[in-house]
């Protein structure tokens, strides 16, 4: 599949070196295409990813991951050119600090996932692959087994090809409903990494779903 990563930071790499390896075309979109950093990224692809300015890196996208931090998304949206009609798998988590510590910049009545969609209206938005660490993106082996993905958002065939995407990482994705679950899915994100930067449990855990 086509795949246009935009932001080539810790989520962008991870996901981008992961879904090369398993023949994904990947194309990071980014502000300097020439910058070492994305060139060590197109590097480690072997031939299986290229970069390209925002402006032009969604042409024949068949999927677009949004990978930047929350308050550089809607311009690098619309530097993107607003990707009508894309699968747009969402990423990011609204954080910002306050007085308490680390939270969400909006939550409850709305979320970073219903507003991404508004800032690309045409988009079929999939809020996904904000509730582990970008280390469990490049590697979701885990002895006890599969870690889990929520994913959630409007359109039934976006959310089909999120499904793939993310079991072809290695995830036990699952489908936690409408894009309004983003509501649900950023605090888990927030939980995630409390439990790993501040109650000890550090970056090489995942959360599971057991069944019975
Ligand atoms: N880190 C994690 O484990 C993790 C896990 C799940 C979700 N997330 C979420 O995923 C998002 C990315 O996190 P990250 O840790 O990968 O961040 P990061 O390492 O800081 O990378 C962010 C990327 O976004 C790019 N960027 C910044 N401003 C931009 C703009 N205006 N237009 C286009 N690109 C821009 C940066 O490019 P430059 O190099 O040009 O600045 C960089 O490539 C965040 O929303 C975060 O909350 C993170």
């Amino acid at each position: 599949m086509k795949i246009t990563i935009i932001g080539a930071g810790s989520v962008g790499g991870a996901l981008g070196t992961a879904w090369a390896a398993r023949g994904h075309d990947i194309v990071y979109g980014v502000r300097r295409p020439a910058d070492a950093k994305v060139a060590a990224l197109v590097a480690r692809a072997n031939g299986k990813a290229r970069a390209a300015v925002l402006a032009a890196c969604a042409r024949d996208a068949e999927a677009v991951v949004l990978a930047t931090p929350w308050p550089a998304t809607e311009e690098a949206l619309r530097a993107a050119g607003g990707l009508a009609g894309r699968v747009v798998l969402d990423a990011t988590n609204p954080l910002s600090m306050g007085p308490a510590g680390l939270g969400l910049a909006v939550g409850h009545s709305t979320s970073g996932g219903e507003m991404v969609q508004r800032w690309a209206p045409a988009a079929k938005v999939v809020k996904t692959l904000n509730t582990t660490g970008f280390g469990n993106m490049a590697d979701t082996r885990f002895p006890g087994g599969k870690p889990l993905m929520l994913y959630c958002g409007d359109d039934a065939a976006a959310k089909r090809m999120a499904h793939t995407l993310l079991s072809d990482l290695g995830f036990e994705a699952v489908d936690a409903g409408g894009l309004i679950a983003a509501r649900q899915l950023e605090p888990l994100a927030l939980l995630w990494i409390n439990l790993a930067n501040k109650q000890g449990l550090g970056r090489n855990f995942a959360f599971a779903l057991l069944r019975r």
